[in-house]
């Protein structure tokens, strides 16, 4: 599982922009979904919902600092319950307490009445020359360790095995360079991984006028500071650092495949690939996650294995909660009823006619919701057939909006208003999985009593320590102004 990766990269014509040959034989000796997403497009909330098996909502997974509880029970516990040798690797994120205080109050604060600028802005660094390969250093340690386990451990025990492997790449690296609480918003590849890019087939992505921009939009552009000017190349050069980066990551996935050819291993192992988001790399003049539109909610989804179909590709919509019963199913453990998440293995087995399982079937649509920083609303999106609906908050103060993915695939034109049947339609739907309107309410509750007992715990500290959060320079321009905005939200009646 790695961290930020368009799951577009992996098929057409995603897939004309960078070289990814180990993905490229996960798709030939295996099965590719074309329709995977996120559960909530930001780290531990997504993380929350793989290991959980359950909606975000359901976990109350409300941002990067609140996710499971560490004792929570896991499917990879489960595994390990029924007899399964398990080990994990790099990064897991998805239990509460982690990130940067940054982080959260940014989440909790996001209802203010104010706009302020949290993020670097997006760059580029090259590094290294055309043999620098280990660029991400850290991730090539644990899929070192991850590959020399798989050689020397699960070649030398009896039970079957689960590893599970979680790499940082391809997310921005930290901006050290724009000052003090820095974002991470540095694209950062060597000429090594830079060359696996075709940079004729980078596609600019076209940009609205701020003016017409969604006001959620808006202001996650804003506060992630890209609502600058960007030449045509920094954007394309973002672009293709951030492919570089994938396939740097795909490098990982392959020293993986390869200790288990070489072990002789593969050939009764099943192999997952997947991510947490997306990225999306100057797409609806962003950068980062916390949006559902594609290049951010569209996750990677390869499985490869004895039994599963060879050089298949699934359109069907599936989410990370069904890793969950999946990782059950395969093996063999009940899966429990009241799970969000539904197994793939129907899907994605050769099966004989009479084993075809009686269990659930998946839907045809899909959860995915956002309650964290970056974003001045609760986002909910249903995904079914080809449409997108995106509702907000309470459902009628913020504009939805729909998109027709086979005419829009860039989703640009918002045609909620011009097909109210097919918007009502998909609102009733939402409403029948999460009433959203009652969830968005009781984020803003938590958000405000969060934000209360962490003023509290400052005492007379807050006003410093609240001024020099990654928002800083823009709040030490008007400190007042933006306590004061602070102040008001306190004030107000938490059910507004
Ligand atoms: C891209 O993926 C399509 C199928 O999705 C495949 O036919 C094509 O060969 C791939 N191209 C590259 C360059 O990998
Ligand atoms: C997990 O820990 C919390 C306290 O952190 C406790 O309230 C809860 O009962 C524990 N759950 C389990 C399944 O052990
Ligand atoms: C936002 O970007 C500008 C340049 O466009 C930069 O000067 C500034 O430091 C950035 N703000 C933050 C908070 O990083
Ligand atoms: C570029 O990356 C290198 C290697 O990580 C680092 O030493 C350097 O400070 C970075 N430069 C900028 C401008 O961030
Ligand atoms: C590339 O960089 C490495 C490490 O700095 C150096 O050892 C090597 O000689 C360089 N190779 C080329 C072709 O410049
Ligand atoms: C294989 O496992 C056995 C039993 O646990 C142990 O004694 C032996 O040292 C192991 N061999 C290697 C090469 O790790
Ligand atoms: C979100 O922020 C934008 C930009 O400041 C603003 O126009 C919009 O009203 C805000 N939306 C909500 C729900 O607060
Ligand atoms: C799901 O069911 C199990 C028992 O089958 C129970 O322990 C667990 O709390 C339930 N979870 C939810 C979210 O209802
Ligand atoms: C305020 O900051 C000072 C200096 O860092 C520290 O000693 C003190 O404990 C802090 N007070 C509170 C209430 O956190």
């Amino acid at each position: 599982m790695c961290d930020a990766f368009d799951g577009r990269l992996t098929f057409y014509p995603g897939n004309q922009t960078v070289i990814l040959p180990f993905i490229n034989l996960m798709k030939k000796y295996g099965t590719v979904f074309l329709n995977a997403y996120t559960n909530s497009p930001i780290c531990c909330p997504s993380r929350a919902a793989m290991w959980s098996g359950l909606f975000t909502h359901l976990t109350e997974s409300w941002n990067n600092f609140k996710g499971l509880d560490p004792n929570y029970t896991t499917w990879i516990d489960l595994m390990q319950k029924h007899g399964y040798h398990t080990q994990k690797y790099g990064k897991l994120d998805y239990t509460s307490g982690h990130h940067s205080m940054s982080n959260r109050v940014e989440a909790w604060t996001r209802d203010v009445d104010f706009l302020l600028r949290q993020e670097g802005r997006p760059m580029v660094n090259l590094t290294g020359n055309k043999t620098f390969v280990r660029v991400m250093e850290k991730d090539w340690q644990n899929t070192d360790k991850a590959a020399s386990w798989i050689r020397k451990e699960a070649t030398n025990i009896s039970q079957p095995f689960v590893l599970y492997l979680g790499l940082n790449l391809p997310h921005p690296y930290p901006s050290p360079s724009t000052g003090e609480n820095f974002g991470s918003s540095t694209f950062l590849t060597s000429p090594y991984w830079l060359e696996k890019v075709t940079y004729e087939a980078i596609k600019i992505p076209k940009w609205p006028p701020l003016s017409d921009m969604h006001p959620v939009d808006y202001y996650s552009a804003y506060t992630k500071n890209c609502t600058g000017q960007f030449t045509r190349k920094e954007i394309r050069d973002i672009r293709a650092f951030y492919y570089a980066m994938c396939a740097e990551t795909d490098a990982m996935l392959g020293e993986i495949i390869s200790a288990l050819s070489d072990t002789g291993l593969l050939k009764r192992t099943i192999v997952i690939f997947t991510a947490d988001h997306g990225e999306l790399a100057m797409e609806h003049q962003q950068f980062y996650k916390m949006s559902m539109y594609e290049a951010s909610s569209h996750v990677p989804l390869l499985v490869m294995g004895p039994s599963i179909k060879v050089n298949h590709h699934l359109s069907n919509v599936v989410s990370l909660v069904d890793i969950y019963p999946t990782m059950l199913d395969i093996a063999r453990i009940p899966v429990p009823q009241n799970l969000s998440g539904y197994s793939l293995i129907p899907l994605l087995a050769e099966m004989e006619e009479d084993e075809v399982s009686s269990g659930r079937l998946h839907p045809t649509w899909i959860l995915s919701e956002f309650h964290g920083c970056n974003v001045n609303s609760s986002t909910y999106m249903l995904r079914t057939d080809k449409w997108k609906y995106i509702a907000y908050s309470d459902g009628h103060s913020v504009p939805p909006q729909l998109f027709d993915l086979s005419a829009d695939p860039d989703e640009l034109t918002n045609i909620a208003t011009a097909f109210p049947e097919v918007t009502h339609f998909l609102d009733k739907k939402l409403r029948s999985i999460i009433n959203y309107p009652r969830v968005s309410a009781f984020v803003h509750k938590y958000n405000k009593e969060q934000f209360i007992i962490w003023k509290q715990n400052l005492g007379q500290n807050y006003s410093s320590v609240i001024a020099n959060l990654r928002w800083h320079q823009d709040w030490l321009k008007e400190p007042r102004k933006y306590e004061n905005a602070i102040n008001r939200w306190l004030q107000m009646n938490t059910n507004e």
